[in-house]
Formats: structure tokens, sequence, C-alpha cells
């Protein structure tokens, strides 16, 4: 049958990873979706660079708008980032020309998401960001589809692992804050401009994405309260395990008499509760539904392999034809959908 073919736009953490899945799980994937998932082209700004990935067979390109209108790709993956430029450039021109989408960059779908599925719903074509909340986690096909029957009374989670990944160190070995940041970049964790993982805002723009699907309202980032970890030192964490808690940095949302509360800050977290024990890069969130209750879900929230297995299983959805609507609610009617308002913060 039909090979569905991809082009890869950044061949950075997420795009070489990306690609590494898809050529070792091959078969297995062929398999799954019933028909090959074959990478036909990518592009990065240095074509030359070694990405520790074999490239063989694969078209490379400089400039990814080139994938957005090459006639022989079936789905742009967007892997570049930035909340806007050249990745919605690409995004919004391969909508246009029929393409589908999958994208793991948060930071534009947090300020655009709405439009943008809006856009995709226009021409029948799926917008799958899996991978832009919670790394690994199934979290957004865990409210599109598991939990689709509830009302959602509450969710938090714990949706950076760049700061997860700093306050376990600064806990566990007493290092310094700029130190342990600077091992997070090493790893492939950090954001290319690492203060949107320490000053809560990627965190922020996961809970909006979150928040959108859950209570099938449109993206609301600029209703996020919001609050990083920079002002946790160690005297802190000190003070939080004489307390017997744990400080972490969470994201909620939860209905209240005012409409849905969004908020992104460092917690004191009782070590008895399941999230206090979430360590480094993992990556946790808690749902409360009306029906099923208490749900929690766990997994590496950042990284290559766990970005990458969380894009593979968007492309398997565009494979098989699954993956709309894209916010749980069609985008047309997002604004319009019974159910509270998003509260303002600021
Ligand atoms: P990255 O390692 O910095 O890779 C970015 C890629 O995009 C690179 O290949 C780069 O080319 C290319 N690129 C950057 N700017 C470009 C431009 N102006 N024009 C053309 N190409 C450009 O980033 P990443 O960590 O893979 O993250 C990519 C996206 O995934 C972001 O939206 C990020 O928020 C999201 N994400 C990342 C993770 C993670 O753990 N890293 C997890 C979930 C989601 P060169 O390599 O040649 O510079
Ligand atoms: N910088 C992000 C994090 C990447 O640390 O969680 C995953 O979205």
């Amino acid at each position: 049958s039909q090979p569905i073919r991809i082009g890869i736009a950044g061949l950075g953490t997420v795009g070489a990873g990306t690609v590494k899945l898809l050529r070792e799980h091959a078969e297995l994937l062929a398999l799954r979706c019933g028909r090959p998932l074959q990478v036909v082209a990518a592009s990065a700004r240095d074509r030359k660079k070694d990405r520790g990935v074999d490239l063989a067979g694969i078209r490379l390109e400089s400039d990814p708008l080139a994938l957005a209108t090459a006639p022989d790709i079936d789905v742009v993956v967007e892997v570049i980032g930035g909340s806007d430029g050249v990745a919605r450039q690409v995004i919004e021109t391969a909508i246009a020309g029929g393409k589908h989408v999958v994208t793991a960059n948060k930071a534009l779908l947090a300020l655009h998401g709405s439009t943008i599925a809006a856009q995709a719903e226009a021409k029948g074509v799926i917008l799958g960001f899996e991978a832009a909340v919670a790394g690994g986690i199934p979290i957004i096909k865990a409210l599109r589809e598991g939990l689709v029957g509830n009302r959602v009374k509450r969710l938090y989670g714990i949706l950076n692992g760049t700061c997860n990944y700093i306050l376990t160190t600064m806990r566990e070995s007493g290092r310094d804050f700029a130190d342990v940041l600077a091992d997070a970049q090493k790893l492939g964790y950090a954001e290319a401009d690492p203060s949107f993982d320490v000053d809560g805002i990627d965190a922020a723009h996961k809970l909006a994405l979150l928040t959108a699907v859950a209570y099938g309202r449109p993206v609301d980032f600029a209703g996020v309260y919001v609050e990083g970890i920079r002002k946790v030192g160690a005297l802190d964490i000190r003070f939080a395990e004489e307390l017997d808690c744990r400080i972490k940095l969470l994201g909620l949302a939860r209905e209240t008499e005012h409409g849905i509360e969004q908020r992104v800050h460092p917690c004191l977290v009782p070590k008895t509760a399941p999230i206090a024990s979430v360590d480094g890069v993992f990556n946790a969130v808690a749902v409360e539904g009306d029906f099923v209750g208490q749900t929690m879900f766990e997994g590496r929230g950042a990284g290559a392999g766990p970005t990458a297995s969380a894009v593979v299983a968007d492309l398997v959805a565009v494979a098989r034809g699954h993956g709309l609507p894209a916010f749980v609610v069609p985008a047309a009617r997002l604004a319009s959908s019974p159910g509270s308002p998003i509260e303002r913060h600021r």
C-alpha cells in the first residue's frame, strides 16, 4: 500500500529523534498503520551538521518552506520552534496546501492554536500536537479520547521537565541553579531560550493547551497566571524538607464560580502526595473527571526519545485517518461551546 510521505522541518533534538524512531521501528509501524511511514525530506539551517542519525535517502533542504509546498509530502512535522515566524509559516503553508501537520510547538499553539486548528479543519487535514504537552505522556489523546465522556473538574501537573530536573537535582545534590540548568540544556531538555522553562512560560503554554482540550474552550495563554522557579533557592528547598514537603512547579486548571482558573507557580507538595515523588525530567498530569474520578499519567517530559514517541503517535493517527478535531470541539465552535469562560489574570 501507498506510504505516508513525511517531511520533517527541523533536525534538532526532536527532529533527529523522530527520524531515529521511524527508522528503527519502520516494520513495526508499517504493520500497525497498514502502510509505511516514509521520511521523504527534512530541513535544517546547517545541512552539513552530523545529526547522529542515518539520513540516507532523505532529501535535505535548508528552507523548511520547501517541505510545506513539496508535492511529494503528505504530512509536515514542524519541530523548529518559535511562537511565530518560520514555524508558523511552515504550518500555515502546509495546511493551506492540504497537508496534515504534526507539531511539538507549544509556544506557537498557545498563542495561535485555535486559529490554526480552524484552518486545519476548514481544509479537512489533521493537526497533531501530542508532543507539545508533557513530552512522552499521551495526555492529549487521553483527554480527547479516553476521558472525553467526562466533565473535567480540575487538572494539574508537572509540565516542565527542565524545571523538575533542576528542582530535583538541587535538592538531591545541593548543586547550583545555573549549573544544573546547563546540564538540562546539554541533555536537550531546555527550550532554545531557557528562560521559557525557568520562568514558567513553557509550562503555561502547555497548561493553556490542556485547558483548551479538557474544557473545550479556545486556547487562552493570556489567561494563565505565571510564576517560575528563579526565586527558589537552596534554603527554600531545605525548609520544604523540614516541613515534609517538596517544591514542585505545578500547572493547574479548575472550574471555579468565576470561570476556569489557570495558574503555574512553585508549590509546596506534601511528600505523601504521589506527585511529590515524580522527579528529574519526569512530568505527571492528574485529571479529575466527574465520572472517572481521579486519574494520573506519568512519564518523561522532555528529550529526544519521549518527544519522538509522541510525534510518531500523531503520525500514526494521520496514517490511520484519525485526529479530528484537534481541540476536542470543532475549532469553529470552540468560542461558543457550553461551559465556563476562562478567568483572566493579566
Ligand atoms: P532544536 O534542537 O533547537 O532544533 C531546532 C531545529 O530547527 C534545528 O534543526 C535547526 O536547524 C532548525 N531551525 C531553527 N531555526 C530555524 C530557522 N529559522 N529556519 C530553519 N530551520 C531552523 O529544538 P528541539 O529541542 O528539537 O525543539 C523543537 C521543537 O520541539 C520546539 O518547538 C520545542 O519547544 C519542541 N519540544 C522540544 C522538546 C525537547 O525535549 N527538546 C520536547 C517537546 C517539545 P540547525 O540544527 O541547523 O540549527
Ligand atoms: N523544555 C521543555 C521541558 C521541553 O523542559 O519540559 C518539553 O516540552
